[in-house]
């Protein structure tokens, strides 16, 4: 494991958030999140026109906050890296465009980063860990894969969802309860304080190593519908019951099914404290090894796009001018 020896300014705007961050090797000297949520909350969900424009406002105050904030000049920097792939075009453009011309102006590297290689590298930040093969679960709003990292940038995708990520399926649920968006947080809150007693279904049956939640959803639709008296804590409690033990069930299988030693959990659900617990305490159980980031770096945040930048550039990597956005792209 190698890492870029000069400060790196790293940028993340592929959704929601605008995020810059300093990053040295694997230390976070900063980690600036601007959050749209409140905006977006209006109209229950990303308008990814709006999160554009969004960005193009605070992206120069949350650059300059975060070299702020690490006490580091800009003339100090000795590269960037920024979101490039997947993620809203509109949105992740207004980073790769500001990071272009931050680095002709400084004569700097720069490297395009791949938002899910963000999320899996953020269980390196500020540690010493060095264990690069290991089973990864990548729970967000936009992706449910189960990643075999052979090594640092060798991934191999063991199961994914067919239909709606896990994410999704939390924030769907969370909108048929009233709570807003993104609704994760405030189901697990909910949840609290309830009992899962409603029977959901868990999706594909079998041996698999993929998900679906569409099937889950519509039974969540129908729960709520049918009796108003039923009580809200105990469907919050009864959705991340199921959702949670249905990822445990499969990263554990992929665990085995590869004789892992080590199993990460990454992405904005794995700020899930139910599904935290469940992993850990399974791993434990068995002897493997869980490593998760702390809750600031499991939602969308710059910091791990500048572990996964710090990295490529490490190994040499830079991007050119030409470089470009993409909604979707193969890890
Ligand atoms: O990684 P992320 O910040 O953005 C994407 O790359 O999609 O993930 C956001 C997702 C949302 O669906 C949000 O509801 C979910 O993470 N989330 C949670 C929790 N905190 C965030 N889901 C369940 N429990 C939480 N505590
Ligand atoms: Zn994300």
């Amino acid at each position: 494991m190698t890492w870029f020896e000069s400060p790196i300014l790293a940028i993340e705007t592929s959704c929601d958030e605008t995020s810059a961050a300093v990053v040295v090797g694997r230390s976070s000297l900063s980690n600036v999140v601007a959050s749209q949520v409140e905006m977006h909350r209006k109209w229950g969900g990303i308008v990814p026109e709006a999160a554009a424009r969004a960005h193009v406002e605070s992206i120069l105050p949350t650059v300059k906050e975060a070299l702020e904030v690490a006490k580091i000049s800009k003339n100090e920097l000795g590269g960037i890296a920024v979101t490039n792939r997947p993620g809203l075009v509109g949105a992740l453009s207004v980073g790769v465009t500001f990071a272009k011309g931050m680095a002709y102006a400084l004569q700097i590297p720069f490297i395009g980063v791949h938002h899910l290689e963000g999320h899996l590298l953020s269980v390196f930040a500020n540690n010493e860990i060095t264990i690069e093969e290991h089973v990864a679960l990548i729970v967000s709003g936009g992706h449910t894969e189960l990643v075999h990292v052979r090594g640092l940038g060798e991934y191999e995708i063991l199961g994914q969802t067919i239909d709606d990520a896990a994410g999704e399926a939390f924030d769907k649920s969370a909108r048929l309860l009233g709570l807003g968006y993104p609704g994760g947080l405030a189901l697990q809150q909910l949840a609290e304080t309830g009992t899962p007693r409603h029977p959901l279904p868990k999706g594909l049956s079998g041996p698999t190593l993929d998900f679906s939640f569409s099937g889950f959803k519509t039974a969540v639709a129908r729960l709520v519908a049918s009796d108003s008296s039923l009580s809200r804590p105990d469907i919050a409690a009864s959705i991340q019951e199921t959702i949670t033990s249905v990822l445990t069930d499969r990263a554990l299988r992929a665990v085995d099914s590869l004789n892992a030693k080590t199993l990460s959990l990454v992405g904005g659900v794995a700020a899930n404290k139910m599904l935290r617990q469940k992993l850990s305490a399974e791993c434990a159980r068995s002897g493997i090894t869980f490593l998760t980031p702390p809750l600031n770096l499991c939602t969308d945040n710059a910091v791990m796009i500048g572990i996964a930048g710090s990295w490529r550039l490490a190994i040499e990597e830079r991007s050119g001018s030409d470089l470009d956005c993409f909604s979707m792209a193969d890890l």
